[in-house]
């Protein structure tokens, strides 16, 4: 049964007590002096992101702080302050706008860093389309503008809302302030009945240094923004649309999500036609040739980025003929028809104070060097990547170095070279450590099948390293995985901490352990001295009722959808959007998980199964291979499964190709595309391909010279094609 709630209430003292506090067991003094704390570093944290355009803190985090703040405020209402958060107009982060999920993802963009990359990328598109050296193939080439990215819905030619890109797959509504850019149609003729037309919000430079005044006029308490990028993000993110129309914002149109009929057959024709519509289009688009014609066009916008009136970070380039921008599709997030070519990063130079090794959710240990802080291209620098250990070697980089630390765009500062003039005799080389610096165990560079070392050294603690295991019990509760209300970051800590849940099947078992009495989510733990264990994470939960709460919230995600039961185990590589064509293309766990495990075997068909996904690679491939080669991985699954039942995925209806389900196999060579694009082609429209043929297969796809799966096929009675044939029927 259950205890009641300790009798003895905690002594107002110390900050670190009053944190974690339960709010119906604060004193008045308490709640004031906690109301001041929530009123800081939530003030703190909406000026980094509003003002910034950074974060702090994580979103869960910034919720349970705005929710222990209202709870105070609703049990004290004398003591609202005059700065809480509360009063303020700028609303909550992750509520502040209504998330929209987007009808098409946005994506990202792969980097092209220098001309032999830009050369690999046009390569790659001539081999997955199948094209000779010689073979006509056009790109596009325009600026990549520095400004955040936006998708503009118009139903009947009229716009009815405005997204940003958020995470990818859904962003927040942000059409009220849209509608204050000029430069952005509100109604459209002669548009297909559904249009989302997509681009870059971004200020000009002379605006950026007018709003920059205006602010230090207005409002001389609020730091200035720090460059044109972030003023645009500030503004767009205003949740008062006045004080946008008083920023001028700008919109170049580049790309399209959902059409309700195609806008053209290229990307050269689909920009005219945007410009057509009313949307300013960037002058210095391209329409090139050849890998020369691209990087020509690169240099001549590299010699005139000084003189253009916004910022751009590099050059665009994408497959012209949006038929084969069609079936070259996506790899992870990022098109296989586009690639951005980044201009040379900016540089300074500064003095590395220290080598940090943070350990990630999988073990990684990751060098960050801590610098002195610098500017670099108008952004002060303190932390940066150091990548691995061999980084660290190669470049032979010792505390104490000066060093020469770039920036590039949106990618993570890095330390590039140490300048060796200036080291100091006594700079020691880095030793880079062999154990943990979390657990003490010992970390290893595993080799992959090749005997190679790999780059990233990692604790073998797993379960036992808490960096690892409280990482990712807090992943698989998060709002994108398994959504668990209640169980946020402090009580996963704390509850680890105690000793309560160490892996995620435990969390299941809450309810039936303090049934049982073994465990008492009552009562604080004591510290060896008998008082109360106020380390950080200490449990909130101290009254029956959110202890009831938990109970319900964990008993509703008895039957997560699939995706996000994928997505909370923490696979390496294994984002939602992998996570979602897994459960796409498998349908249940059970199929998942034995197509991990059988595709340990470079040889099966499973493997070639797998890859043969539209968006999955290599990486992820492994990724899941590796994870399910581990024993305690696999047990942690099977306790699990004895809780959770995770629902299966179920097409919606009307989605429907006449191949959706089907096990296709494809077998000699093929005239009308190459091997690659069949098989993604073929899973997209939701057949599984396997490599061998059995009794299971559906279709077998015969090509030129097809030899022994022929002949088995023939001999079991399956349904043989030729290419023609199949592609017929496909359409
Ligand atoms: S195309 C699938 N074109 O770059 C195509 N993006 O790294 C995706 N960007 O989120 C975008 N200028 O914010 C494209 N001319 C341009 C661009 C551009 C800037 C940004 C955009 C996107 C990011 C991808």
């Amino acid at each position: 049964m259950a205890q009641a709630s300790p009798s003895k209430k905690i002594q107002p003292a110390d900050e670190a007590s009053i944190k974690t506090m339960p709010v119906d067991q604060m004193s008045a003094d308490d709640a004031a002096a906690e109301l001041m704390r929530l009123a800081k570093i939530i003030g703190e944290a909406d000026k980094a992101y509003y003002q910034d355009d950074a974060s702090t803190i994580i979103d869960a985090e910034y919720d349970d702080l705005r929710r222990r703040n209202l709870l105070i405020e609703e049990r004290f209402p004398k003591l609202i302050r005059d700065d809480s958060p509360s009063k303020r107009v700028g609303a909550p982060l992750s509520t502040k706008f209504p998330k929209i999920r987007h009808a098409v993802p946005m994506l990202s963009l792969d980097n092209a860093f220098d001309d032999e990359d830009v050369m690999e990328f046009a390569s790659r598109v001539r081999r997955f389309l199948g094209l000779e050296d010689d073979a006509d193939l056009a790109f596009t080439a325009e600026p990549k503008i520095d400004g955040l990215s936006a998708n503009l819905r118009y139903e009947k030619g009229t716009l009815i809302h405005g997204v940003t890109r958020g995470d990818g797959n859904e962003g927040e509504d942000v059409t009220s302030n849209l509608l204050t850019i000029d430069e952005i149609p509100k109604h459209l003729d002669n548009a297909p009945d559904i249009l989302e037309i997509r681009g870059e919000v971004y200020m000009s430079h002379t605006d950026f240094i007018d709003v920059n005044k205006q602010r230090a006029i207005n409002d001389p308490d609020k730091p200035q923004f720090a460059n044109p990028r972030n003023a645009a993000a500030g503004s767009l993110r205003q949740l008062d649309s006045a004080i946008t129309r008083q920023r001028p914002l700008k919109f170049f149109a580049y790309s399209w999500g959902e059409t309700s009929s195609p806008i053209a057959k290229t990307q050269f024709k689909a920009i005219e036609k945007m410009a057509n519509w009313g949307f300013s289009t960037n002058p210095q688009t391209a329409l090139c040739n050849s890998v020369e014609d691209l990087i020509a066009h690169y240099q001549s916008i590299n010699d005139a980025r000084s003189t253009l009136p916004y910022d751009i970070d590099g050059v665009v380039y994408k497959v012209d003929r949006l038929d084969y921008q069609a079936r070259l599709g996506f790899v992870s997030r990022a098109p296989r028809w586009a690639i951005a070519h980044k201009f040379a990063a900016e540089r300074a130079v500064t003095q590395l104070l220290a080598i940090d090794i943070q350990v990630g959710r999988t073990g990684a240990m990751t060098p960050v060097a801590r610098l002195q802080p610098v500017t670099v291209g108008g952004v002060v620098v303190s932390n940066a990547t150091l990548h691995n250990q061999d980084e660290i070697e190669r470049k032979d980089i010792r505390i104490g170095d000066s060093v020469i630390v770039q920036r590039a765009g949106d990618v993570i500062p890095q330390v590039v070279e140490v300048v060796k003039d200036k080291r100091a005799k006594s700079a020691a080389v880095y030793q880079f450590p062999e154990t943990c610096p979390v657990c003490n165990s010992v970390a290893i560079r595993a080799q992959n099948a090749k005997g190679e070392l790999d780059a990233v050294r990692r604790c073998t603690g797993g379960l036992i390293c808490p960096a690892q295991a409280v990482e990712r019990l807090k992943h698989f509760v998060a709002r994108k995985t398994l959504d668990i209300e209640g169980l946020g970051i402090k009580q996963i800590e704390s509850f680890y901490e105690q000793g309560i849940i160490s892996q995620p099947a435990d969390i299941y078992t809450l309810e039936e352990r303090q049934t049982s009495g073994e465990i008492d989510l009552y009562t604080y733990k004591l510290d060896k001295d008998g008082n109360p264990a106020l380390k950080d994470g200490k449990p909130q939960a101290t009254n029956q009722k959110s202890i009831e709460n938990l109970f319900k919230a964990i008993k509703e995600r008895r039957s997560p959808p699939l995706y996000r039961f994928i997505h909370a185990l923490g696979i390496r590589h294994i984002g939602e959007t992998n996570a979602r064509l897994f459960a796409e293309n498998y349908g249940s766990f059970a199929d998942f998980q034995k197509a991990g495990e059988r595709a340990a075997d470079p040889e099966a068909s499973e493997r070639e199964t797998m890859l043969s996904i539209d968006g999955v690679g290599e990486l992820v491939a492994l990724g899941v291979i590796e994870f399910f080669r581990e024993d305690h991985n696999k047990d942690a699954v099977a306790r699990l499964l004895e809780k959770v039942d995770p629902a299966p995925f179920v097409r919606e209806q009307g989605n429907d190709s006449p191949v959706t389900g089907k096990i296709v196999v494809f077998t000699g060579k093929l005239e009308l595309m190459t091997r690659d694009e069949a098989k993604a082609r073929a899973t997209r429209l939701g057949a599984k391909v396997a490599g061998s043929v059995s009794g299971k297969t559906d279709i077998l796809i015969a090509g030129e010279g097809a030899g022994s799966k022929l002949k088995k096929a023939e001999s079991l009675g399956v349904s043989v094609m030729t290419e023609a044939e199949w592609l017929a029927f496909i359409e």
